[in-house]
């Protein structure tokens, strides 16, 4: 789909989205933080339809951190029902538009096996699915990935002087994820919070102030025209 001001040939292949600000959208309101979270999905779902119709072929969120295990029992416990009840909800319709979902994370005993046999039936029904890939971060933390890929390193038996970068990027949780080209941070929070850590050395950045349960499809829009304004010079010079 041609958006106004959108350059099709030149759409990020990768897109990451934190996804923040649903607490104070609904203190703000009066309402309790876990309303805020669940007017996050619709924000969630237009999001991803923006996604589809500009072609990207990789659109990561973040959804609960390694860090999020802070937050009070409750809230905990009400993300985790959430999230298989998003699951529940949209699974079919995200296969229907050929969106593969995926999960990056890791793998813990506080997260409730009814969500993990949830996360399985999505990635399982999902993964020939090729017009988009949907990776959800979740029990995410981009220091974990880094020691978790050290491990796998360690145990694949390799000895130290064939440790390089691509080495290690082989050994992350999705090898053949390219780096994000753009990450998107909403509610003005200007940090990144253990997100994708080692992917986004040469990543875009894009924070607005929206709160995350307002966000849109044209928010999309808007911080990939911002992008395409962006000049990329990994290290070296314009020629
Ligand atoms: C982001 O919104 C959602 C998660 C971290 C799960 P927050 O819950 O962090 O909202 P704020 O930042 O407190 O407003
Ligand atoms: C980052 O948001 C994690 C997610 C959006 C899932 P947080 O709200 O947890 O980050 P901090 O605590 O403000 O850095
Ligand atoms: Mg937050």
């Amino acid at each position: 789909m041609v958006v106004p001001g959108i350059a099709p040939d030149r759409i990020p292949t990768h897109v990451a989205c934190v996804m923040d600000g649903n607490g104070r959208w609904a203190t703000a309101r009066g309402l309790s933080r876990t309303e805020g979270h669940a007017a996050g999905e619709h924000a969630l779902l237009d999001a991803i339809e923006g996604a589809l119709e500009l072609g990207i072929s990789y659109f990561s969120v973040y959804a609960f951190s390694t860090e999020n295990w802070r937050r009070p029992v409750e809230e905990v416990r009400f993300l985790m029902n959430f999230n298989i009840a998003i699951l529940d909800r949209n699974r079919d319709y995200l296969h229907s538009r050929g969106v593969r979902i995926r999960f990056a994370g890791r793998h813990d005993w506080r997260v409730p096996k009814r969500l993990e046999r949830t996360m399985d039936r999505a990635v399982e029904l999902t993964k020939a699915n090729r017009t988009m890939t949907l990776t959800i971060c979740f029990n995410y933390g981009g220091r974990a990935e880094i020691v978790d890929a050290v491990k796998a390193l360690i145990a694949s038996g390799i000895s130290p002087e064939k440790i390089n970068e691509r080495a290690i990027s082989r050994h992350l949780y999705y090898p053949d994820m390219p780096d994000p080209d753009l990450v998107i941070r909403t509610s003005g929070e200007y940090r990144i919070s253990n997100f994708l850590l080692w992917e986004i050395a040469y990543s875009e950045f894009i924070f607005t102030e929206v709160l995350w349960p307002d966000f849109r499809r044209e928010n999309l829009y808007e911080a990939i025209r911002e992008f395409q304004h962006r000049e990329r010079r990994f290290g070296g010079v314009d020629q």
